[in-house]
Formats: structure tokens, C-alpha cells, sequence
């Protein structure tokens, strides 16, 4: 994707994500899994590993998302406040509330039983 097109598409997520502010409140842990898979393998694929059952991705150091997501204590509470914050490893990584929610409930569905 070029930057032109990049720039355009973030712009387009803030705008959906001021326009749903009061129902992304609302229906916090209750994200589109199929949407954040989707939001994951464009922008969290290229160093966290989100399909195998691999430890961790060791060219970047990144935990894969199952192990994330059956690691005790990770929440959907837990991990929107790592989105939301930001992180020295995960350079200028700005997620949007929606896409928050979406990516949890993927990481969450990745969950042993
Ligand atoms: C530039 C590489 C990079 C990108 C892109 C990236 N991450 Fe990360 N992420 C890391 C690294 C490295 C760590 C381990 C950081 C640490 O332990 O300090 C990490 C840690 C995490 C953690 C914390 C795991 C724990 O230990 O609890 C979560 C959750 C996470 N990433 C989610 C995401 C999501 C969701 C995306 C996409 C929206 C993403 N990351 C994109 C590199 C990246």
C-alpha cells in the first residue's frame, strides 16, 4: 500500500472512530473477530506471528497472539490498555477504538478452551 492510500485509510478510521466513540464504549469486548483478524494481518502480522501456535516470532522477538491470548491474566481489559498505550517496541502503532475491540476479540477467539 502507498502512502498516499495509507494516509487516506487512517483518516478514514479516525473519522469512523469519533463517529462510534459512545457505541465502542458501549460495546467494549464485544469486537468483530473476523474484522480484527483482518486489521491484524495488515498491521500487527509483520512482527507478531497471529496464526501458528509458535512461542514467539524470533526475527522480531514478538509473542504470537496465542501465546498472548493463553497467557494468564490477559483480558480484554489487559490488552486494551497495551493498544491504547503506547509501546518503544510497537513504534507509532495508533489503533482506533473500533479496531480495538475487533483485534481483542481475535486475540481472545485464539484461546484454548
Ligand atoms: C514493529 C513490530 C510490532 C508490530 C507492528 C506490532 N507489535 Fe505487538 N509487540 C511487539 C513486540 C516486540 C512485543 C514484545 C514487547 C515487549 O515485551 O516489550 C509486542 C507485544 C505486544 C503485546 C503484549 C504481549 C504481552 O506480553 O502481554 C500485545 C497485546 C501486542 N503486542 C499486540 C499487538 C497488536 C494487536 C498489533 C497490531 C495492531 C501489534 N502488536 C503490532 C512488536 C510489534
Amino acid at each position: 500500500m502507498n502512502r498516499i492510500l495509507k494516509a487516506g485509510l487512517v483518516a478514514v478510521l479516525a473519522m469512523q472512530g469519533q463517529l462510534s466513540v459512545s457505541s465502542t464504549a458501549h460495546a467494549a469486548g464485544l469486537g468483530d473477530m473476523d474484522a480484527g483478524l483482518e486489521y491484524a494481518r495488515q498491521r500487527c502480522a509483520e512482527c507478531h506471528d497471529i496464526a501458528s501456535r509458535h512461542p514467539m516470532n524470533s526475527a522480531s522477538g514478538a509473542p504470537t497472539f496465542y501465546v498472548i491470548a493463553n497467557t494468564p491474566g490477559t483480558t480484554g481489559t489487559s490488552l486494551s490498555s497495551w493498544l491504547l498505550s503506547s509501546h518503544p517496541k510497537m513504534p507509532g502503532l495508533m489503533l482506533e477504538p473500533r479496531d480495538v475491540d475487533n483485534v481483542i476479540a481475535f486475540i481472545l477467539s485464539l484461546r484454548d478452551e
